[in-house]
């Protein structure tokens, strides 16, 4: 086996992580020409540089796409761009700190808490569904639709319009990937010119008739922009389920080949929580992120100068000797797992609490009603390499 790091390739993106360890021990700051980035794969390089504010997701708050020695997007592109760009999430401070506290005032840990009982109630229908069935496709049938369902209701999507969400998502998500394609980008910009037309008319009927949902209680927030709405909101239903959909498939898959661990866990439910964090650790459903240089850095002697992009190597954090014992071990008790699978610094996932009811609820019903639970095929992963699922996790019951 190749311990090169080629993301595009199939045999690393089947097993990518003995490529991080043989990158953490020998290269742990790498020059990576094929992106034209500085691969970063310890833990706590990772770690710091989410941290630090010499970096950013963003440039535009301190300079021009001419001043980073960068070209600005075509102009077919721009559909996408005003999206992605008025999301909290590619936005810097002090845009990023106004517009975080905004939607945190719309998205309340009371309005997440209300949602345990409503989680739990779809949890238990999908895996009662998917018992009477004989098993299936996972992914399909209780992974997918229990978080899409929950971000659509928390959302207050009309339910005859879910069926588009996946669709925009996954078009848009191709944009994250390493050196997307034209195909991709184009795909991506007709769906984000679809998916905003869509919310703008939604957040115009829900302004003038609110109900109670997050569109609604966004609509009535003071100071946030008609773009930052509909921003927002894609961010929310996107970021809302891709990442809980990948940690349920890559998670059952790293249940069900550890079998032993698969039968602690229905022995004592109550492992519950730990179990979560080192499935999100395990086999990490985000394996890199991006940041910009706004000014020179220095990383393990190697000086990383202003207007370069740093690739976090999420995957590769998660499975540092120097910050889990024993990482290639699936060890659902694992109690010391400071895994960075949610990032870190001000970009900290806003859905983690949510994410983790949503699959404590999941696992939670399909250990207690399917006990049986087994592969009846390899699962195979997606080809992107920056989000890491399966395609379909197939199962049976009995
Ligand atoms: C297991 C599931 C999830 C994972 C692994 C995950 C992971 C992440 C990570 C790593 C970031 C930071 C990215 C960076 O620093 O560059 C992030 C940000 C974010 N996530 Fe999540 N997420 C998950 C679920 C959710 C859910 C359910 C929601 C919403 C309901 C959500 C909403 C967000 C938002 C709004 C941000 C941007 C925060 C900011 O820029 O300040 N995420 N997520």
């Amino acid at each position: 086996m190749s311990h090169a790091f080629d993301p595009w390739s199939p045999e690393f993106v089947a097993a990518p992580y003995p490529t991080y360890a043989r990158l953490r021990e020998e290269s742990p700051v790498l020059w990576f020409e094929p992106s034209r980035q500085y691969l970063i794969s310890r833990h706590e390089d990772v770690n710091a540089l989410l941290r630090d504010r010499r970096l950013g997701r963003s440039y535009l708050h301190v300079a021009t796409h001419e001043e980073m020695g960068r070209s600005a997007p075509p102009d077919y592109q721009e559909p996408f761009w005003t999206l992605n760009d008025n999301g909290m999430l590619d936005r810097e401070p002090p845009d990023h700190t106004r517009l975080r506290r905004l939607v945190s005032q719309a998205f309340t840990p009371r309005r997440v808490e209300a949602l345990r009982p409503v989680v739990q109630r779809l949890a238990d229908e999908l895996v009662d569904a998917f018992v009477a069935e004989g098993g299936g496709d996972l992914i399909a049938n209780v992974a997918e639709p229990l978080p899409v369902t929950v971000i659509a209701e928390l959302l207050g999507i009309p339910e005859a319009d879910r069926h588009a969400l996946r669709p925009w998502s996954a078009a848009i998500c191709g944009m994250y990937e390493l050196n997307p394609s034209r195909e991709t980008a184009e795909a991506a910009v007709r769906a984000s010119e679809e998916f905003s037309e869509y919310l703008r008319a939604l957040a115009r009927r829900r302004k003038d008739d609110p109900r109670d949902d997050l569109v609604s209680a966004l609509a009535a927030v003071e100071g946030l922009s008609e773009d930052e709405l509909i921003g927002t909101c894609v961010l929310l239903l996107n970021a809302g389920h891709e990442a809980t959909v990948n940690v349920t498939g890559n998670g059952w898959r790293a249940l069900l080949l550890h079998p032993e661990q698969h039968l602690a866990l229905q022995e004592k439910p109550e492992l519950i929580g730990t179990a979560v964090e080192e499935l999100m650790r395990f086999d990490t459903p985000l394996q890199m992120f991006e940041r910009w240089v706004l000014e020179d850095i220095e990383v393990r002697g190697v000086t990383i100068p202003r207007g370069s992009e740093v690739a976090l190597l999420f995957g590769s954090a998660n499975h540092d000797p120097a910050a889990f014992a024993d990482p290639e071990r699936f060890d659902v008790t694992r109690r010391d797992n400071p895994h960075i699978s949610f990032g870190a610094g001000i970009h900290y996932c806003l859905g983690a609490p949510l994410a983790r009811i949503e699959l404590a609820a999941s696992f939670g019903a399909l250990l207690a009603k399917a006990p049986g639970l087994r592969l009846s095929s390899e699962p195979v992963y997606k080809p992107g390499y920056v989000i890491r699922g399966l395609k379909s996790l197939d199962v049976s019951v009995a």
